[in-house]
């Protein structure tokens, strides 16, 4: 079965009710591709507001995090029948930002990406090494780590995608080259193929995140185990479109 091409956009920690609307609107007259799968994540406050916007249906719209909870004296999050209540279908989970900065552990991260798809939720999982693992050469082994954390509990990865997002390339300007992304892509799916087996592996998605943007996204192009992309600065601006049209 051939793997959907996909592209997210994670605003992150940017924007306004005005420039959400405005982008979801660009991407409704952009006469985007119906063959690609495209999905944004704006912060948790605009989900409605893309929903809203979101009128002609050419996106989904994404969460870009989510409490293992459905409700309760959890102050500050966010559960995943709150987001699927605004219209909402995905969430990620793992994200770097919230692995480093907020202090996520691989576990915690596979509790919420459990609890989020037994809600109804489908999950863009982030995974990726840092700089200085890149170095002593266990980008595999980390990888590995964080999707075995998941595996462990979630048998069903249907619903799931994967973005492999090096935390190095991250909002740096310095891509993976397209054949660095799919070695790392490749050792990705066959360590999936040993814990989810060779069936669901061959089947999910993995993207590339980290400095994409509208000129090296076509670079990928023939990297066979790279679905797509997760991309964070290029999809607040007019160039996200020429990463959904790519894979032309
Ligand atoms: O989740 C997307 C991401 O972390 C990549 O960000 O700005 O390098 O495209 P950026």
């Amino acid at each position: 079965m051939a793997r959907q091409f996909f592209v997210g956009g994670n605003f992150k920690m940017n924007g306004t009710k005005e420039s959400v609307a405005q982008i979801i609107d660009n991407l409704n007259k952009a006469e985007l591709p119906s063959a690609v799968q495209v999905v944004v994540a704006p912060p948790a406050p605009y989900i409605s507001v893309a929903v809203a916007e979101n009128k002609q249906k050419t996106v989904e719209v994404s969460a870009q995090n989510v409490f293992d909870k459905a409700s309760g004296a959890y102050t500050g999050e966010i559960s995943p029948n709150q987001v699927l209540d605004l219209g909402a279908k995905w969430t990620l989970t793992g994200h770097s930002e919230r692995r480093t900065i907020i202090k996520e552990s691989d576990e915690f991260i596979a509790e919420k990406t459990k609890f989020a798809l037994e809600q109804g939720l489908s999950v863009i999982l982030c995974i990726g090494e840092t700089l200085e693992e890149r170095k002593s050469g266990v980008t595999l082994d980390v990888t590995a780590r964080q999707l075995d954390a998941v595996s462990k509990i979630v048998s069903d990865w249907t619903n799931i995608v994967v973005a492999y997002e090096p935390v190095w390339a991250i909002g740096t300007g310095l891509a993976a080259t397209p054949e660095d992304a799919q070695e790392t892509h490749k050792g990705i799916r066959a360590h999936l193929a040993k814990t989810i087996g060779e069936k669901q592996a061959a089947e999910v998605r993995i993207l590339y995140g980290g400095s994409v943007n509208g000129k090296n996204a076509v670079e990928f192009k023939d990297k066979a185990d790279v679905d797509g992309f997760l991309v964070g600065g290029a999809s607040l601006k007019p160039e996200f479109v020429d990463i959904i049209k790519s894979r032309l």
